[in-house]
């Protein structure tokens, strides 16, 4: 029997996660120097908390969810991490903690989609989650912060698109609008669509199906879409995040389509997208979902935040040269060996010995396929005249060192 990753699933081999632990380091301190506190939740949860956080309309709920019965409890490997990071903040009366409660988060998800390049059924994503701030300062915070990650990990040709979708006051007499623009033709469009119109009509404007999209060119909807339906509150709202990303020194688009897969969202959605990705180009997205705490049982708590892909993210990525070994031991005394390499892994220098205890010719070849910079040399000779000889494995210089200290001194220098 030949074992396989099953269908849209990945292993990320040492070759690779060099460059994750890379993503996940700059990010580490990005987060932490904009003071957001790591939260880690559990892989799976309990159904119902994506049905009603998710929402039932969406393709993540109704297609996508890997949903098992243990014990008579439906449950549901997460397919994002912004209804169960509500769910812990819920639980754990993080609303009582100062506020802003600001989040960030790593792991993977899982969606039962069609894998495609940049499209997995187990991904990861990295994302923050701003909880208690209203103010649009808030939504350029998060904005900043997802820009600035990118850019720090040299990604280029994103652009980022914004758009206010309205709150529950509004959006309602927006929805009644796309519905009576399209109901005279509805039966053209897809089965995904008919739900759509019943239950969020405002997903009907991002629906990918060719049918669908031409058929929006030939109803009144983009006069519908044009039209200026958000409150005064709203419009208040999205100006100043403008007024923000302007001083920010943030390029936008206002995209009117933009309305994003997911039912949570008020008012700021924005998605950060590449022009080096193919089909499956969207890098981030995010927005505000002040209903959502509420919605799910906790105290009303205003929120905004975004994940990104790694996958997409680290397919972007400028190349990346892996950081070296600094020193090979290369002894015949294993005992010594181990000693020493606790000694100089203890001063932050990386260090590996041969454990099967091969020929010293072996142990040097070994030295240079793993890329070490250093070779330590402690034959007889050193061992009993109490120095060290130190290869320099790049230009093959040796020299004779009298103490671990000037070991150190000559490993820690630039090579
Ligand atoms: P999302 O747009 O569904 O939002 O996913 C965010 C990002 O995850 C996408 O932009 C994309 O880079 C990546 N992604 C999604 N699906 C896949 C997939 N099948 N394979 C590879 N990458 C994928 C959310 O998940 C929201 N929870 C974001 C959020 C946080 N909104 C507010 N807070």
């Amino acid at each position: 029997m030949n074992y396989k990753t099953p269908k849209g699933t990945k292993d990320i081999l040492p070759s690779d996660s060099y460059i994750w632990q890379y993503v996940e380091d700059k990010a580490k301190t990005v987060f932490n120097n904009a003071n957001y506190k790591e939260i880690r939740t559990p892989i799976f949860e309990t159904t119902e908390l994506f049905t009603r956080g998710v929402g039932d309309s969406t393709d993540i709920v109704n297609k996508e969810m890997y949903t098992f019965v243990q014990k008579e409890r439906s449950l549901t490997l997460r397919p994002e991490n912004t209804a169960g990071v509500v769910r812990a903040f819920i639980e754990n009366g993080m609303h009582r903690y100062p506020s802003p409660v600001k989040l960030w988060y790593k792991g993977p998800m899982f969606r039962y989609e069609r894998p495609q390049a940049g499209r997995q059924r187990q991904f990861h994503q990295l994302g923050v989650e701003l909880f208690g701030i209203e103010n649009a300062s808030a939504d350029a915070e998060v904005i900043q912060i997802a820009m600035k990650l990118l850019d720090e990990l040299g990604l280029k040709n994103l652009s980022l698109e914004i758009n206010n979708i309205g709150c529950p006051k509004c959006r309602n007499a927006y929805k009644e609008s796309i519905k009576e623009a399209v109901s005279s033709r509805l039966l053209e469009f897809c089965t995904d669509c008919h739900l759509r119109f019943e239950k969020n009509p405002l997903r009907m404007l991002d629906c990918k199906n060719d049918k669908c999209k031409e058929l929006f060119a030939s109803t009144e909807i983009e006069s519908v879409i044009n039209s200026e339906f958000i409150c005064e509150d709203c419009v208040k709202h999205f100006s100043e995040l403008q007024e923000y990303l302007k001083v920010l020194n943030i390029d936008y688009k206002i995209n009117k389509r933009l309305v994003r897969g997911l039912d949570y969202y008020n008012r700021t959605v924005f998605e950060i997208t590449s022009t080096n990705l193919g089909a499956q180009n969207a890098v981030c997205g995010g927005g505000r979902y002040d209903p959502l705490v509420e919605m799910l049982g906790g105290p009303h708590t205003p929120a905004v935040g975004w994940a990104f892909g790694m996958e997409r993210v680290i397919s972007l990525l400028p190349a990346l040269e892996e950081k070296p070994l600094d020193l090979f031991l290369v002894t015949n005394n294993t005992k010594k060996a181990f000693e020493l390499a606790e000694k100089f892994r203890k001063q932050g220098i990386s260090c590996d010995f041969d454990l099967a205890n091969r020929k010293f010719q072996k142990q040097i070849e070994k030295a240079s396929k793993c890329g070490a910079k250093f070779a330590v040399i402690l034959g007889e000779d050193e061992i009993s005249s109490g120095v060290m000889t130190l290869k320099n494995m790049q230009t093959g210089d040796q020299q004779k060192l009298p103490s671990f200290e000037d070991v150190i001194k000559a490993v820690s220098s630039p090579v």
